[in-house]
């Protein structure tokens, strides 16, 4: 069985109608919803339903073999898996972003909401631009317009909910898309499985 660890929500549901074109079918997966594990005998694969950023530590930690992540977690937590492919899905962007009359002040300390820590310190430490991280989980774009941050590192798709909040992108600086992880000792004793998959996603997903 190839364990394959699936981001919960949009981006699963797309990767697994992916997965399916290409024979790795589980139609039970469309039968219970509150259900965890699905496992189709025929196919050889077994799904595990997981918080999108929890993936990598499944995989990393070899509960599955293989997982879909996007490039925004992984550049989060580098986590020690190989990076197999880039399925060109869930694309979206890391920005920073603020109120919209927001002016640079580089004599201060910039605070910086975010659920991105690690990404956000290394672009400013880059920059060499001091910073004061306030790490929040969800709904970072309400911390500058309550004044708690002056900027937030999050993810724009759309640009819907920065523009509904009256915010702005000061500058996108990470192209974020899904990609196909393997646990290192999965990659070595399934190498077969893992390899014969991404080939068949990589023809389905070139650019
Ligand atoms: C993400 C991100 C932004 C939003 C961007 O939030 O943090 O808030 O999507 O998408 P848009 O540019 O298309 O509007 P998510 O929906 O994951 O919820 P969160 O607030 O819990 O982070």
């Amino acid at each position: 069985m190839l364990n394959i660890a699936l981001p919960k929500g949009r981006l699963g549901d797309k990767v697994y109608e992916l997965l399916d074109s290409i024979g790795y079918h589980c139609r039970s997966i469309y039968e219970d919803s509150r259900k965890l594990v699905f496992e189709n005998p025929e196919t050889g694969v077994r799904y595990l339903l997981v918080k999108p950023s929890d993936v990598a530590i499944y995989v990393a930690h070899g509960a599955a073999d293989v997982g879909i992540v996007g490039k925004d977690i992984l550049e989060e937590s580098r986590p020690d898996v190989y990076e197999l492919l880039d399925l060109n899905i869930g694309k979206c962007r890391m920005a920073v972003a603020a109120k919209a009359d927001y002016e640079e002040d580089t004599s201060r300390t910039l605070r910086v909401a975010t659920k991105f820590e690690n990404i956000a310190k290394r672009y400013y430490a880059d920059l060499n631009r001091d910073i004061e991280i306030i790490h929040l989980n969800g709904s970072i774009e309400l911390a500058p317009i309550l004044g708690l941050s002056d900027v937030i590192v999050d993810i724009v798709e759309s640009g819907n909910t920065l523009r509904e909040n009256n915010l702005k992108v000061v500058t996108e600086f990470m192209p974020i898309s899904a990609r196909l992880i393997a646990n290192k000792s999965s990659f070595k004793f399934k190498n077969q499985i893992i390899c014969e998959m991404t080939e068949k996603l990589s023809s389905i997903t070139a650019l």
